[in-house]
């Protein structure tokens, strides 16, 4: 994995970087020694070298007996509960699984990361003919969207096996000893996994919140380990100037410059939901105390032809990091046509690739001549090693940005908001007599 902050250069000074090295430096030291704001939330710092073997076996075996029984396992969760493991299935996932009629492997779906009564209303409706079981996951064991997906599939699974039976297709993910979640599963007898303390949701997804749907799907979870381990080494404080805080260092600078916006750009729609992983770990740790960069994504080619547009010539506050993924892992080249209606034949024999990447390259040049910085992050392939390596890289790299911002990149207190007052508008005990004063 590479990154290139060559085509920043029109933007920001040489000098400006080596300013800032030292002390994006100092700030990755103290999230090794646990010294800076939000201390108590760096277990992910050393996870993937602290993660037991024993723990990942477990993980795998548990995944492969459920499988066994099932065509589809549900996965209820939201945000940080959510999105890591759903990125990371569709970056590894053939494009049409969901489609498709193989049975080597459960189909993963997602519930509990809305509450929209036509989405549970459809999905009980798909589920009634199918074989399936459930994962739930909540740190805290109280988040209300969640709470409600669990509670209505739960009884609809208890009411086709039975109680025996349902007990053993449910999986909870939760905190060790607090919350509502953690007390169903120990009174029900659910197999449990742990969510450590110190490891916040949005940084969760190398533990098993990540790690058990992933092995469901019946991708290798040691491979996507041993990827964050391989950057838990190239990141650590010891190497100065790794990539993490370069990548850090830039769009701080960028940032200071009014660059607020950062987007992040695929060019492989299996990248699509990585973006709302990564908007969201960015999001939730960066804007707070009225900062941040306000984290976006587009996946072109596609959006170049619905944003394209904005980005070249609008509001000159953005930029972009391109995800941008060396090696396909397929490859399919363009065919002969004799009449050249469509005036391809200059394409005749190249690949789909050759295409893609020289309008990767060509986009880059425009944007960069319209004002607009680009960074450029490489990974070799999309497998499982090298999507380990590109999540922790990111989780790092947040935290030494946030620090660099002199916020805690650990706490998320914007989000208290919303929930206190959809509480007093459905009258939660404890929110009693709120609403007419809130709703004025
Ligand atoms: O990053 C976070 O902490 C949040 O996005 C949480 O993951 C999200 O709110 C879900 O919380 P919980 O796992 O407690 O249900």
């Amino acid at each position: 994995m590479k990154i290139n902050i060559d085509f920043t250069s029109k933007f920001v000074k040489k000098e400006e970087v080596e300013k800032l090295r030292e002390k994006a430096n100092s700030e990755n030291t103290k999230l090794h020694n646990k010294q800076g704001k939000g201390n108590d939330f760096l277990g992910w710092v050393d996870l993937p070298v602290n993660i037991e073997q024993n723990l990942l076996e477990d993980i795998q075996k548990t995944a492969i007996e459920i499988a066994k029984d099932i065509d589809v396992m549900v996965v209820i969760g939201i945000g940080g509960s959510y999105l890591g493991a759903k990125a990371v299935l569709e970056a590894l996932s053939d494009n049409f699984a969901c489609l498709r009629n193989d049975k080597k492997f459960p189909k993963i779906i997602f519930a509990g990361q809305n509450l929209s009564q036509d989405y549970y209303y459809e999905l009980r409706e798909f589920l009634e003919d199918k074989k399936y079981a459930i994962t739930v996951i909540s740190k805290s064991g109280t988040t209300t969207e969640p709470a409600v997906a669990f509670r209505i599939l739960k009884k609809d699974l208890e009411d086709k096996y039975g109680l025996e039976i349902a007990r053993k297709r449910i999986i909870a993910i939760t905190d060790k000893s607090r919350g509502a979640l953690k007390k169903l599963a120990d009174n029900n007898g659910y197999k449990c996994y742990e969510i450590a303390d110190d490891i916040g949701g949005r940084y969760s997804v190398l533990s098993p919140v990540g790690l058990f749907p992933v092995a469901v799907a019946g991708f290798d979870i040691k491979k996507l380990i041993e990827g964050a381990k391989n950057m838990y080494h190239r990141t650590d404080a010891t190497k100065k100037n790794n990539i993490a805080e370069e990548y850090a260092i830039i769009r701080n600078l960028l940032y200071n410059k009014g660059f607020t916006t950062e987007i992040l750009v695929n060019y492989n729609p299996k990248l699509s939901f990585f973006a709302e992983w990564w908007k969201q770990l960015y999001g939730e740790s960066e804007g707070k105390e009225q900062k941040g960069i306000f984290p976006a994504s587009v996946n072109f080619t596609t959006d170049l032809h619905s944003m394209g547009q904005y980005i070249q010539d609008g509001k000159r506050n953005l930029f972009e990091t391109v995800l941008s993924v060396a090696e396909p892992n397929h490859w399919l080249t363009l065919p002969a046509n004799e009449d050249d209606l469509d005036g391809l034949n200059y394409l005749e024999g190249k690949s789909i690739e050759y295409i893609n990447k020289n309008a990767e390259l060509g986009t880059t040049i425009a944007h960069i001549s319209g004002g607009v910085p680009n960074l450029k992050i490489e990974i070799p392939k999309l497998d499982e090693f090298h999507l380990g390596e590109l999540i922790y890289f990111f989780e790092k790299a947040c935290g030494i940005s946030g620090y660099l911002l002199d916020v805690n990149p650990f706490d998320q207190p914007g989000v208290e908001d919303y929930k206190r007052n959809m509480f007093i508008l459905l009258e939660k005990p404890g929110f009693e007599g709120l609403k007419e004063k809130l709703l004025s």
